[in-house]
């Protein structure tokens, strides 16, 4: 990348100059990306600028609640005004019976601009600002995947320009970014999280209740991995269900695959070699905690042939 501070002077100027007089709204959903976005846009156009979250049901386990305390307090990008929409019922019913990891993506992608244009509208913001990222564009372009925010987005939209300032950046840079920014550590550091959240970690059709489970058993991964190995990204998944036995009678539970990875700018990346004891400590606390999961494995396929995600 550029230089750090010249990246900052310029995104600023380019936002102040696409936006000009008119409004915008950011995309902001507490990762790094957007919240960097969030105060580029916050220093070029000031009050002009409306923060939105969209609590989509498919977050992770208090996510809404720490977004809203850092950003809802204005800690975290100076701005102090965060608008939380609670989207939970669109999304999942949006998704229900919808199996297909790419019209899934792209139901997700569709109800996200949906839910920014009834807001634009209330406030004739005309701009969208998001914190689309190279590999986003790389992996949609080449048809691996359709980010939400990129090849999951519906072509007719109701905002004049779609401003995206780190387009052209990995994820290192805009960690630098962030930190030059002087943004919280807990954001510099912040593990991704994809856009269609638990939906892309439920493989096939999403009910509540998967998603549910999915969450739960993310918590666990995350409070044994993180310390310990410190991956770029880990995760749970659920992949399908085998036949398991609670005592005594047959449980046709859910299987969780959990999956921890080092990588550097997500293009490829390399599975952790988390010991067989951490292991056992994570299916033991995933079984006794979540009585629907019968299965607990470890995949260990770098990417590629995998990719990170499940969808
Ligand atoms: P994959 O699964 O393609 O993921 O190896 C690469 C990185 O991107 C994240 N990811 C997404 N991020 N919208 C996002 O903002 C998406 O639709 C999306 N899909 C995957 C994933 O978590 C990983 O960090």
């Amino acid at each position: 990348m550029v230089q750090v501070d010249t990246f900052i002077e310029k995104a600023i100027s380019q936002i102040k100059a696409e936006v000009g007089d008119e409004k915008a709204v950011i995309a902001l959903s507490g990762g790094v990306d957007s919240s960097v976005c969030a105060a580029l846009a916050k220093q070029a156009i000031g009050r002009n600028l409306l923060c939105i979250y969209v609590d989509t049901g498919l977050m992770r386990k208090g996510e809404t609640q720490r977004i809203v305390e850092l950003f809802g307090s204005g800690k975290a990008d100076g701005s102090g005004g965060l608008l939380v929409i609670d989207a939970q019922d669109e999304f999942l019913d949006a998704l229900a019976g919808e199996s297909d990891p790419e019209a899934k993506r792209k139901i997700v992608g569709e109800r996200f601009i949906r839910v920014f244009e009834r807001e634009a509208k209330k406030t004739q913001a005309t701009c969208l600002i998001q914190g689309t990222i190279y590999p986003d564009i790389s992996e949609s372009d080449e048809g691996i995947k359709s980010h939400h925010n990129v090849g999951g987005m519906p072509h007719a939209i109701a905002f004049s320009k779609v401003i995206e300032p780190l387009r052209e950046l990995y994820k290192d840079d805009v960690r630098q970014v962030a930190a030059a920014l002087s943004l919280p550590e807990e954001i510099v550091t912040r593990m991704p999280f994809p856009g269609p959240g638990l939906s892309v970690r439920v493989v096939g059709t999403v009910t509540r209740e998967a998603i549910e489970i999915v969450r739960e058993a993310n918590v666990i991964v995350e409070e044994i991995l993180i310390p310990k190995y410190h991956p770029w990204q880990c995760l749970a998944a659920l992949i399908g269900r085998g036949t398991g036995v609670k005592e005594g009678s047959r449980n046709f539970g859910w299987i969780v695959a959990v999956r921890a990875v080092y990588s550097k700018d997500a293009i490829t990346a390399e599975p952790v070699q988390v010991s067989f004891e951490d292991l056992a400590e994570i299916e033991k606390r995933i079984t006794s905690a979540i009585p629907e999961v019968s299965r607990v494995c470890y995949d260990v396929t770098p990417k590629p042939p995998a990719t990170i995600e499940y969808e």
